[in-house]
């Protein structure tokens, strides 16, 4: 396992089955290992930094169907959209609190034509130039996502959810594909956006190699960013008496990815936040290097209820940013509020 371990270092990159055991292999030692050299990979590229983003989730409206998701269109989750000063106000907030990303999160929603958005990227551009805006609204033509690069997007998220295609299909109705979506991601990376894709871990259906298939896919797109979560079951979705995913298999993976790219830019995200009280901080020690602190509207906040029980005030959250610098000195990290783009 460490002669796999050191190919990967070495090649940054492996075979499906290579990929598999290395995925596979529960061994305690073996898992302390890839930790470590996970965060001194990051260490060498990064420092001791965590960026911080501000996560505005700005509608929970969603045409989509699929599986695992609380916001599914058949989901009878409270929909709203923030209105278009509702979310300059937002970046304000955040602004003022010394964040210098933005990152506009939603649902697939048709109100948000390719116009609006456009006209709400030139506005939060003009109003904040030295910021970085982040967009991850779903699957849009080539065009539009010219529009909003045109307009001042920097970045964008579009995690793939899983790169087998018979998964995909457990996971999402027979409307979306695994193709649209890879090729949404080969454009949003031609058109110039530092793009991040990603995955769960243990969604129904799921497997060692099945992941295995993700991390060839991220071998082979070379995303800039890579967000991984635990799935975690919503209790108005078609899924919503399967198992939890596996925190420690969400760390693994984790460090897995960080060595592939040490230069990715990889959050601790809010799924594995929920998982465990202290997931953040473990996927950190585990190799990533990002937060998303919630800065949408409490009231809005409650509504966007991806799975069960996700956190809406702890640490994760923009008015406990306070908290969350302390916490992350505490262990020995840096939170850095700066743009924080990817180094290449
Ligand atoms: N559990 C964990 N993550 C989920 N997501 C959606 N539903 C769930 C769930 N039940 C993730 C998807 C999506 C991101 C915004 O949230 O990976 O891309």
């Amino acid at each position: 396992m460490r002669t796999l371990l050191w190919k990967l270092i070495e090649n940054g990159s492996l075979s499906a089955d290579e990929w598999e055991s290395l995925i596979s292999c529960e061994d305690p030692d073996f898992s302390e290992e890839l930790k470590s050299q996970a965060a001194s990979a990051r260490d060498r590229v990064y420092g001791r930094k965590v960026f911080l983003r501000a996560l505005i989730e700005f509608t929970s409206y969603c045409r989509n169907d699929s599986y695992y998701c609380g916001l599914r269109r058949s989901s009878s989750a409270e929909r709203y959209r923030l209105s278009h000063d509702g979310i300059l106000s937002a970046c304000s907030l955040a602004y003022d609190l010394g964040f210098r990303t933005f990152v506009l999160q939603g649902g697939e929603d048709p109100y948000f034509t390719d116009e609006r958005m456009a006209s709400l990227i030139c506005d939060i551009r003009s109003s904040f130039p030295e910021a970085a805006i982040t967009i991850s609204i779903g699957e849009r033509s080539e065009e539009s996502y010219r529009r909003m690069k045109e307009a001042g997007a920097d970045r964008y998220l579009l995690r793939h959810e899983t790169a087998d295609s018979s998964h995909y299909k457990v996971l999402h109705p027979a409307s979306m594909s695994l193709e649209n979506r890879k090729n949404c991601l080969r454009v949003l990376k031609r058109l110039g956006y530092q793009t991040g894709a990603g995955m769960m871990i243990g969604s129904p259906g799921s497997s060692y190699r099945t992941l295995a298939e993700d991390m060839l896919f991220l071998q082979d797109l070379r995303p800039q960013m890579v967000g991984i979560g635990p799935f975690i079951p919503h209790h108005d979705t078609p899924f919503r008496n399967e198992p939890q995913g596996s925190v420690d298999l969400t760390l693994r993976m984790l460090s897995l990815v960080r060595l592939l790219d040490p230069h990715v830019l990889l959050p601790s995200t809010t799924a594995l936040g929920t998982a465990d009280e202290n997931g953040q901080i473990r996927g950190l020690d585990a190799g990533a290097n990002v937060i998303m602190p919630n800065i949408t509207p409490m009231d809005a906040r409650r509504k966007y209820s991806i799975y069960d029980n996700k956190k809406i005030s702890g640490d994760e959250a923009a008015e406990n940013l306070g908290y969350l610098k302390a916490e992350l000195e505490a262990h020995g990290y840096i939170a850095a509020l700066e743009r924080g783009d990817y180094l290449s």
